[in-house]
């Protein structure tokens, strides 16, 4: 195969990890998905061409025994868990994803046969002998140092450190990938591209694994033991390793094997978005099967941390697992994708709290941007019967409004480029507090009551309405609804919101004066539960 040339134009490739279908998701997940999903939004709206995958991972050990427990075939049971379940918290979190691949999907399987057989061909796998211990919560062979005594039902023997269970021993004859050769290639890939692994934790740490040296990969299991999976095409004894099968999504999903030009015009993948759980996988086996297949590396594998409960990362094998909706059911979607992405830094672990929830969507939500919308709009119907006014001479404090703006925007879109959505969110909100201060100072209820002031009074709500329109295209990724019923109240006048670029939100007097406004509903309802109860 020719080695791929990426298109430069202007396109994002963005995706997410493929969820297995075991069991349902939680907020660990749907974190993910927002993550995702904002910055899929955000380039959009910047006029490239946006691509956001996310799917399902079904094949493999851990899907066929919990299809075994539910007495169904694991077939029906992904197909179950699929409609009812995955595809249902895409609405629930409103992610615009361009696609969604199953595993199981002809598209998928087909051409993760003809790169496997492209690879046997080529010399990169060979057949040989493995005896190890297997996590099947991981899917995953562990070394020593990943295991760690085990406590209570499992005191005195090795666990899996991420999932607290007994490893198996397997002894099987299998096909290998030759993973060992890559380790110098690899240091040498991530030196040449320092934003290969981010963030810089997440590097070093890929780094110095590699250093140590990298053992061939096992990449079959015999169908003596089980067989839900990919048959090996040279070997119908054998099926497919499910992560190697897994990792082939990112590019099966987008042409490759069969439609060369879409491929060409997404990969390399801009950011693939990862938990740090899953980092090897994405940092270390999948550049170097890329490689052994003449294809170009993604540009950037992202590692995130973990939602934290009781200082554990969440997981539904531990029976922590929040499901999405117990959030948006009362909080709503936005509130949800606004939370996770300004409480938490992208990178790092942080802990869930109701509390914390509450406290934000009240603080920064209702009373931060809500109220700030409501009230400006409100004022323009009140005394300009909701024709926006004119502004007429800027003095100093509305220049700064317009110069924060301005800062605003060009500081949050390079935190996005840096996939630091917290850091974009920071700055967005410098832009929220300052029109609330500015309109705390300017008292336009004082000026309505002097008809001299008129003038005074029309610059200054016509400043406050600029100020939200350049909130509504800033916002438009993050809280998408919100931002909608914005845009609905005050940007009649200049066509669709996504077709507001964000390199120009921040030139001042677009909103045309004259313009009739529409009511405002409200952003963020008052939630009359307490948050304890929201439980
Ligand atoms: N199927 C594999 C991924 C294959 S990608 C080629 C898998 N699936 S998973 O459903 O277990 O997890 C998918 C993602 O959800 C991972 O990135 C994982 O880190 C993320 N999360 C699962 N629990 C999480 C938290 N508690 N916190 C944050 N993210 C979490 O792994």
């Amino acid at each position: 195969m020719e080695p791929m040339s990426a298109n430069k134009g202007q396109s994002f490739y963005v995706t997410t990890p493929i969820f297995y279908v075991n069991d349902a998701p939680h907020i660990g997940h749907a974190y993910t998905e927002v993550a995702a999903d904002v910055l899929a939004r955000w380039h959009r709206q910047r006029g490239e061409r946006s691509f956001l995958l996310t799917g399902t991972d079904e094949h493999g050990e851990k899907i066929l025994r919990t299809a075994a427990a539910n007495k169904v075939s694991p077939r029906q049971w992904a197909d179950k868990l699929v409609e009812e379940a995955w595809l249902p918290l895409l609405e629930t979190i409103d992610i615009q994803n361009q696609d969604f691949i199953r595993t199981t999907e002809p598209r998928h399987e087909k051409n993760v046969q003809k790169f496997l057989q492209h690879l046997y061909d080529t010399g990169f796998i060979y057949r040989g002998s493995y005896e190890g211990n297997y996590c099947v919560g991981c899917e995953e062979y562990k070394t020593d140092a990943d295991l760690i005594d085990g406590e209570g039902a499992f005191a005195g023997q090795p666990v899996c450190a991420i999932h607290s269970k007994p490893v198996e021993k397997l002894q099987e004859t299998n096909y290998f990938f030759k993973l060992s050769e890559y380790a110098d290639k690899l240091l040498a890939f991530y030196e040449a591209n320092p934003k290969f692994i981010q963030p810089d934790s997440a590097r070093n740490e890929v780094m110095s694994f590699v250093r140590r040296g990298l053992e061939d990969l096992s990449i079959s299991r015999s169908k003596e033991k089980f067989d839900w999976g990919i048959d090996i095409p040279w070997d119908d004894s054998h099926i497919t390793y499910v992560w190697f099968d897994a990792l082939l999504n990112y590019i099966t999903a987008i042409g490759y094997g069969e439609d060369e030009e879409k491929f060409a015009s997404l990969w390399p993948a801009s950011v693939q978005v990862v938990g740090k759980d899953i980092l090897r996988f994405h940092a270390v086996i999948w550049p170097a099967m890329l490689m052994a297949a003449g294809i170009e590396p993604p540009k950037q594998v992202f590692g995130h941390g973990w939602l934290l409960v009781g200082g554990e990362k969440m997981s539904k094998s531990k029976l922590t697992g929040i499901a999405p909706s117990q959030i948006t059911d009362t909080f709503g979607s936005d509130a949800f994708r606004y939370y996770f992405m300004k409480a938490i830094a992208f990178g790092q672990d942080g802990s869930f709290s109701w509390e914390d929830l509450s406290a934000r969507y009240q603080a920064e939500l209702a009373n931060g941007l809500g109220n700030l919308a409501s009230r400006s709009i409100a004022m323009i119907h009140r005394y300009f019967d909701g024709v926006l006014p004119a502004a007429s001479e800027f003095t100093d404090e509305d220049k700064k409004v317009q110069q924060i703006a301005t800062d605003a925007v060009a500081a949050a879109d390079q935190a996005i480029s840096d996939v630091a959505i917290q850091d974009a969110l920071t700055a967005i909100w410098t832009l929220v507090d300052e029109l609330n201060n500015y309109i705390t100072v300017q008292e336009p209820w004082v000026l309505a009551k002097d008809e001299s002031k008129r003038d005074r009074l029309a610059t200054v709500l016509n400043t406050t309405a600029e100020g939200l329109r350049v909130l509504a295209v800033l916002m438009n990724s993050i809280t998408p609804k919100a931002a909608a019923k914005l845009w609905s109240a005050l940007g009649a006048g200049l066509g669709s919101l996504d077709a507001q670029p964000i390199g120009d939100a921040g030139r001042w007097g677009q909103l045309p004066a004259g313009a009739a406004l529409a009511e405002l509903e409200p952003l963020f309802p008052r939630i009359e539960t307490d948050a304890t109860e929201a439980k």
